[in-house]
């Protein structure tokens, strides 16, 4: 599958190099592209480098993953260009990086998948990779069974599903929660929220 990865930080060039190993073609984006060539040249083969818009026109899946304060300018300035590619958002709301959206996230008590509903609306947005430490990820991928579990939610049953196949690929194990509404049940501050739980434990955990 072609994929583009936006944000190709600490997440985003982790699960981007495990997909390129795993023989995905992987398209790794920054605003600054030439700061990605250690990061590609690693990756392998099947990976390459460009600008946030030569990933959205790559990929088929875009992993998007900047600061949280970036979504909504996200949303109005891509959503076009995003036409019917799937998305998968892995950002957490962090008021001391991202400020009064992430206050105003945190308080209403709603969830981040609401949020992403206005700011993606038409976009084919899957919540994921938002849970679990970037260290325990690099060290746990494709570990023995049972695999770290990655909480999933979306709109859109076919991204999911992607989204999915995607997550065994990278070496861990898809748990999906429900529709965006049900990305509350993941986000920060909930009991599987950072504990590098196994799937079978957050499924239990969330009563799936
Ligand atoms: N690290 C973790 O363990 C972890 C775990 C789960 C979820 N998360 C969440 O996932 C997201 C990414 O986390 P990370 O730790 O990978 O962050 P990171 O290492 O700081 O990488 C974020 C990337 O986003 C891009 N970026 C930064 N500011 C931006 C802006 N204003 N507009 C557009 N792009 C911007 C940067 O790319 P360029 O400067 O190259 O363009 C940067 O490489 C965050 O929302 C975080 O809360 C992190």
């Amino acid at each position: 599958m072609k994929i583009g990865i936006i944000g190709a930080g600490r997440i985003g060039g982790l699960i981007g190099t495990l997909w390129a190993k795993a023989g995905h073609e992987v398209l790794f984006s920054s605003r600054h592209p030439e700061s990605l060539t250690g990061l590609v040249q690693a990756a392998g083969e099947t990976a390459s480098l460009g600008t946030p818009d030569q990933a959205i026109a790559f990929g088929e899946v875009i992993l998007l993953s900047t600061p949280f304060g970036y979504l909504p300018e996200f949303g109005r300035t891509k959503r076009e260009a995003l036409g019917q590619k799937i998305v998968l958002e892995t950002g957490n709301p962090n008021i001391a990086r991202d400020g009064a959206m992430a206050e105003a996230v945190i308080q209403s008590g709603q969830g981040t998948g609401i949020y992403l509903r206005q700011w993606l609306s038409g976009v084919r947005v899957v919540r994921a990779f938002n849970t679990v430490w970037d260290p325990i990820l690099a060290k746990e991928a494709h570990r023995a069974e049972p695999r770290v579990g990655i909480p999933l939610a979306s709109d859109d049953e076919e991204a999911l599903r992607i989204a999915s196949q995607l997550v065994i690929d990278a070496g861990f194990d898809p748990v999906i929660v429900g529709a965006l509404d049900q990305a509350r049940r993941f986000d920060m501050g909930t009991p599987v929220y950072d504990t590098g739980m196994s799937g079978p434990e957050v499924r239990q955990a969330l009563n799936l």
